[in-house]
């Protein structure tokens, strides 16, 4: 027994010498000093031998596994170390790889859109305001003109929230009332571009979400000539100096007289297409003279101010732009769609 504890003392020892990884290390140390090792075996059946010889058995079976215990735990660091070693190497950086690509990213065709468009009204004058997409009821409705429970409310279908008189704005109008409280008495000349919302049936032509580029112009002396050439001006630097404006007489509450303005056909030239409908024309804006209510509720006395307003809408105008057949893509987060522009 004696020496089958020797025996086995001196081949782990040698066994030990040529491990260098953990797991190794693991499996010979169960089977060695582990509960089921062999080691423990022998402690185990030191009982069945004769009486006398058993002290020496048990000595020499605790000396050796207390020098092996010592034998692995040494092994051990010397393989954790190794380890470390290998994995350094390997994760060493090799500077000569050819690098991932990076994708490039890019901007959305309405950002698009609308940065040309802000560049067109910058050089007329006109700032960015920025409104508010959650408004208020009053501001959206009542203080442009349009009491509660008035039928002219059909005009714009709300997305209302559980807050009482807190809503998704509609139209960007709403930032007339907060750009002239702003600045009243002070003349104005802003453009206030942002998102827009309505509960409505989504198609290829409307989203429930949308943006509105709103202009407002207050002074004094402002007359329907400044707006007719204002627009007329706009046409001509977004669509080309030859294009065709025409405007046509509208109804909106809160400017008196409105009207729509359209631009000649860009796809066919004022020809007729399936894009225009056949018309020859396509409609721009929609605009007016700021009515002497709103005017007041801005804080301008409309006796001596007077301002123009109107409405683009950036979705419609980047369609004709890119020849987009259907508003729904501009939401829809297709890569497919995106990655064109
Ligand atoms: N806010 C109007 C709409 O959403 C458009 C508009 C703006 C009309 C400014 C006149 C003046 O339909």
């Amino acid at each position: 027994m004696l020496e089958k504890l020797k025996t086995l003392k001196a081949e782990t020892l040698i066994e030990l010498e040529e491990i260098t990884d953990a797991e190794s290390l693991r499996q010979l140390k169960n089977a060695v000093i582990g509960k089921k090792g062999e080691i423990t075996t022998i402690k185990r059946s030191i009982g069945q031998l004769a009486p006398e010889d058993r002290p020496a058995v048990g000595q020499l079976a605790n000396e050796i596994a207390q020098e092996l215990e010592s034998a692995f735990a040494e092994r051990e660091e010397l393989v954790k170390a190794h380890e470390m070693a290998q994995s350094l190497e390997e994760g060493e950086i090799d500077v000569t790889l050819p690098g991932r690509p990076v994708a490039r990213g890019r901007l959305h065709p309405t950002t698009r859109m609308l940065r040309d468009i802000y560049d067109i009204w910058a050089d007329m004058g006109f700032q960015v305001y920025r409104s508010r997409d959650v408004e208020d009821d009053d501001t959206n409705f009542t203080l442009l003109n349009i009491p509660p429970h008035h039928p002219a409310r059909d005009m714009w279908d709300t997305f209302y929230t559980t807050d009482e008189g807190v809503i998704l704005r509609t139209h960007t109008s709403p930032g007339q009332i907060r750009a002239m409280r702003d600045y009243a008495p002070e003349p104005i000349r802003v453009i206030l571009p942002g998102m827009c919302y309505r509960y409505e049936q989504i198609s290829a032509r409307s989203e429930v979400q949308f943006n509105q580029l709103e202009g407002l112009a207050i002074g004094k002396n402002i007359r329907m000539t400044d707006l007719k050439g204002t627009i007329a001006e706009f046409a001509r630097r977004m669509y080309g100096a030859e294009r065709k404006v025409r405007y046509r007489c509208s109804h909106f509450p809160f400017t008196e007289p409105s009207m729509e303005v359209d631009v000649e056909c860009v796809l066919c030239d004022g020809e007729g297409c399936g894009v225009c409908k056949y018309t020859g024309w396509l409609e721009i804006c929609g605009s007016g003279m700021v009515h002497p209510v709103v005017l007041k509720n801005g804080g301008y006395d409309p006796a001596v101010y007077s301002g123009f307003a109107f409405g683009f809408g950036p979705e419609r105008m980047a369609m004709l732009r890119y020849g987009i057949q259907d508003i729904r893509y501009f939401w829809g987060n297709d890569l497919r769609f995106l990655e064109q522009f």
